[in-house]
C-alpha cells in the first residue's frame, strides 16, 4: 500500500503536540505513514489546502490562527464545523476539501468517559467563556439533548452572540458575576476561558456549598490540575481535565487519513504528559 501523509498547519506551529499523538498511533498500528508540522501563513492557507493532494497529503489538522480560514476554504462542512464556524480537521474526498471540527467530539467523548452519568441530572450545564472552544462544547451539549445551557462570559455581548448563533432555544446567558455560586446549581461546569493557565488568575468560584453531583471540567491542560479542578476535588466533586479533549479530538482525523480508528489509551496520555513535563 502507498505511504500516507498528513500534517498540522498553523502560524506559528512549533508548539503543536499533534505530531506526538499521531506519531504514537502510526507506530502502534504499524502504519506506513507520516504526520508532520508545517508552518503556513494565514494568507497562504487557501492555496495550501487547494494543493493538499499535489503535496502528497491525505489531509491535515489546522490550529490557530488558521481555523476560520480553513473553514472558509473548504468545499464541504460537517454540522460541527458549521456550528463552530471553524475547522480543525481537513480531508479530501472526491476531489473536494472536507472540513470538520472535532473539538465537540473530543470534549463530549472525554466527559462521557470520565464522568459517566453526568447527563442524568436535570440541573443546568454552565459554560464559562464564549470563544471558539465554548461554541464547540455548547454544540456538543445541544446534540446530547441538554435542555438548559447557561453561558457566562466576561463580555456578555459575546455570550449573547453565541447563543443567537446556536439556535435551539436551550441556551441562555447569565451575568459573569453569577459564576461565583454556580457549583450550587449546575450539573456540569466547563471552563473554556484562558483563566487557569499558568499564572493567569483565579476564576473565583465558591465550592463551599457545591451540589455533590456537580461535575467540573476544564479545557486548560497546562497545568493539568488547574486551580479550578483542585478546588472542586477538595470538595469531593468529580473533575474532568483538558488533556483528554486534546487526545480524543485527534481520533476522527487519524481514521480519515490512515484508515484505522485509533484508541486513546493511558499509554498515549503518558507520552503527552511526559512532553508537557519537559516544558
Ligand atoms: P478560544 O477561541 O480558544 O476559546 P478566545 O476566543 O481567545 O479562545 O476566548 C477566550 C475566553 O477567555 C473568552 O471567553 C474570554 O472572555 P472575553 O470574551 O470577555 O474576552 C475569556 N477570558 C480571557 N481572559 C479572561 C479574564 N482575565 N477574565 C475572564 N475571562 C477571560
Amino acid at each position: 500500500m502507498q505511504m500516507k501523509h498528513a500534517c498540522v498547519i498553523g502560524w506559528p506551529i512549533e508548539h503543536s503536540r499533534s505530531p506526538l499523538i499521531h506519531g504514537h498511533w502510526l507506530e502502534r498500528y504499524n502504519i506506513d505513514g507520516s504526520y508532520t508540522k508545517v508552518a503556513v501563513r494565514p494568507e497562504e492557507t487557501e492555496d495550501f489546502l487547494r494543493d493538499l493532494a499535489g503535496k502528497g497529503y491525505s489531509g491535515c489538522n489546522v490550529t490557530v490562527p488558521l481555523k476560520e480560514l480553513a473553514f472558509a476554504a473548504a468545499d464541504c462542512h460537517t454540522p460541527e464545523a458549521l456550528a463552530v464556524g471553524a475547522a480543525n480537521t481537513i480531508w479530501l474526498e472526491d476531489g473536494k476539501i472536507h472540513a470538520t471540527n472535532t473539538d465537540t467530539y473530543g470534549f463530549m467523548k472525554h466527559l462521557d468517559a470520565e464522568a459517566p452519568g453526568w447527563d442524568k441530572s436535570d440541573k443546568p450545564v454552565v459554560i464559562l467563556g464564549a470563544g471558539g472552544a465554548a461554541r464547540a462544547i455548547c454544540f456538543g451539549f445541544q446534540q446530547a439533548g441538554v435542555n438548559d445551557i447557561v453561558i457566562l462570559n466576561r463580555t456578555t455581548e459575546r455570550a449573547q452572540k453565541l447563543a443567537e448563533e446556536l439556535p435551539g432555544g436551550n441556551i441562555r446567558v447569565a451575568a459573569w458575576d453569577d459564576r461565583t455560586n454556580c457549583p450550587e446549581w449546575a450539573s456540569v461546569i466547563v471552563n473554556t476561558t484562558t483563566l487557569g493557565m499558568k499564572g493567569s488568575g483565579d476564576l473565583g468560584l465558591d465550592f463551599s456549598s457545591a451540589n455533590p453531583d456537580c461535575v467540573v471540567a476544564d479545557i486548560v491542560y497546562v497545568p493539568l490540575q488547574t486551580d479550578l479542578l483542585q478546588q472542586a476535588q477538595a470538595q469531593g466533586l468529580r473533575t474532568v481535565d483538558g488533556l483528554g479533549m486534546l487526545l480524543h479530538q485527534a481520533v476522527p482525523g487519524f481514521e480519515r487519513w490512515f484508515g484505522v480508528r485509533p484508541e486513546v489509551t493511558p499509554e498515549l496520555r503518558r507520552v503527552i504528559l511526559d512532553d508537557l513535563g519537559a516544558n
